[in-house]
């Protein structure tokens, strides 16, 4: 609370301009150097350093009103600092991610049939869990970081599959994102500029296959194609997109199929340094989706307090231990990503009947995107 108070009696203009010697600004002055420390940032020019301050202290007031009016009950997440709190939400855009508009990847082909076979086998199953938490039935490998590179809808693509390989083989493989960033360019992904989740399936099943972390670990830069087909570490066959901006049909896909990919908008400030809680923005875009996250299970924690669980590709130093709880049952919002964010989900199906014997042929489910690029 003091630390509040203090941060926000700071004039911005006297920081660069006047001799830092009073107790308030050297308060700022450790944070300052606790966070250059701690994300091992370094500035060349004095001049950057004073600009990336000047935005750090902006979204370290930005943290410290929205905390407060967390514990006020205004809302039902909290924030926090992070390694990117030296970048304003339009850098942090950038770095992440090259937005392009699109058409819609035509998945027909794919998923037609599966769709219609799939809500009757969702309906024939029997009442819902009123909890579900994939990574405590080992479907979910370890947090993953995309570093400063637009590969989000690889790793949300690959979340969703490693989910259905794990539910096929009881089995789990971490698979390459770098296979799909390098590797997936004829299908419509832009390696470390942005890409779509159902583009890189489409490439997986044309491929015949996904290399593992292992034998293709991941760089976060775009790289030439080192694909090797003796070294496959997943198949898949099919994929099924499910309705837009039905959470409940979102629900049950998440019980019955497992993890689901889905696109969100994660331009806001509030997502940039969501750190613990249910979130929920209501500025957030439902239409305008820009990054891809993979569902891993749903629960609540009380009336009005339904959420997914999320899993994020920012490591684990972002949000809870690099997950997020977003509203659910909340009209799609924002991130509600589902909502319409939910856009176009699309459910993971597996075709064990038509598949090879070698390899694991999963089918999947992940949720989609609608006219942009994710990243
Ligand atoms: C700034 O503070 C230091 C001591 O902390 C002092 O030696 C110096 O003269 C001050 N400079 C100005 C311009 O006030
Ligand atoms: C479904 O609910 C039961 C009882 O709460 C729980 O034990 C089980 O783990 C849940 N299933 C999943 C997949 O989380
Ligand atoms: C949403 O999905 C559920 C389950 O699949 C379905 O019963 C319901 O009719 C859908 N709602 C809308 C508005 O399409």
């Amino acid at each position: 609370m003091l630390w509040f108070l203090v941060l926000i009696s700071i004039n911005i203009s006297l920081i660069f301009t006047e001799n830092r010697t009073n107790s308030i600004k050297s308060v700022t002055d450790i944070q300052w150097n606790l966070f250059k420390s701690g994300y091992q940032k370094a500035y060349i020019a004095p001049r950057e350093e004073a600009r990336r301050r000047f935005i750090w202290e902006t979204n370290m007031r930005f943290i410290n009103r929205h905390n407060q009016e967390a514990e006020n009950g205004r809302h039902k997440y909290f924030l926090a600092m992070n390694r990117y709190g030296d970048l304003t939400p339009r850098e942090f855009r950038k770095k992440m991610n090259g937005l392009k508009t699109r058409r819609l990847f035509d998945l027909d082909s794919y998923s037609k049939k599966i769709l219609s076979g799939l809500s009757e086998r969702m309906l024939k199953i029997g009442p819902k869990n009123n909890t579900i938490d994939w990574r405590t039935k080992g479907y979910v490998t370890p947090v993953k970081d995309q570093g400063m590179c637009g590969s989000c809808w690889a790793f949300s693509a690959n979340a969703a599959l490693e989910g259905q390989i794990f539910k096929k083989n009881g089995k789990l493989v971490d698979l390459s994102e770098q296979n799909l960033v390098d590797c997936s360019k004829n299908d419509e992904n832009m390696g470390c500029n942005g890409g779509y989740m159902e583009s890189a399936y489409k490439y997986i099943i044309n491929n015949d296959g996904i290399e593992s972390t292992q034998t293709y670990p991941y760089e976060g830069k775009d790289a030439q194609c080192r694909f090797k087909s003796d070294r496959v570490g997943a198949k898949m066959s099919n994929i099924v997109r499910l309705p837009s901006g039905n959470e409940t049909a979102l629900t049950e896909a998440v019980e019955n199929i497992g993890p689901i990919a889905v696109a969100m908008d994660a331009s806001r400030l509030s997502f940039q340094f969501y750190s613990t809680g249910i979130y929920h923005d209501p500025h957030c875009s439902p239409v305008n989706l820009n990054h891809g996250v993979t569902v891993v299970g749903y629960g609540s924690q009380g009336k009005g307090l339904d959420y997914y669980i999320v899993k994020n590709s920012w490591g684990e130093t972002w949000g809870d231990k690099g997950y997020v709880l977003m509203a659910r049952n909340m009209n799609n919002n924002c991130a509600s990503t589902y909502g319409y964010g939910l856009g176009y989900p699309y459910g993971l199906y597996n075709h064990a009947a038509t598949a090879p014997l070698a390899y694991p042929y999963a089918g999947l489910g992940f949720a989609g995107l609608n006219a942009h690029g994710l990243w």
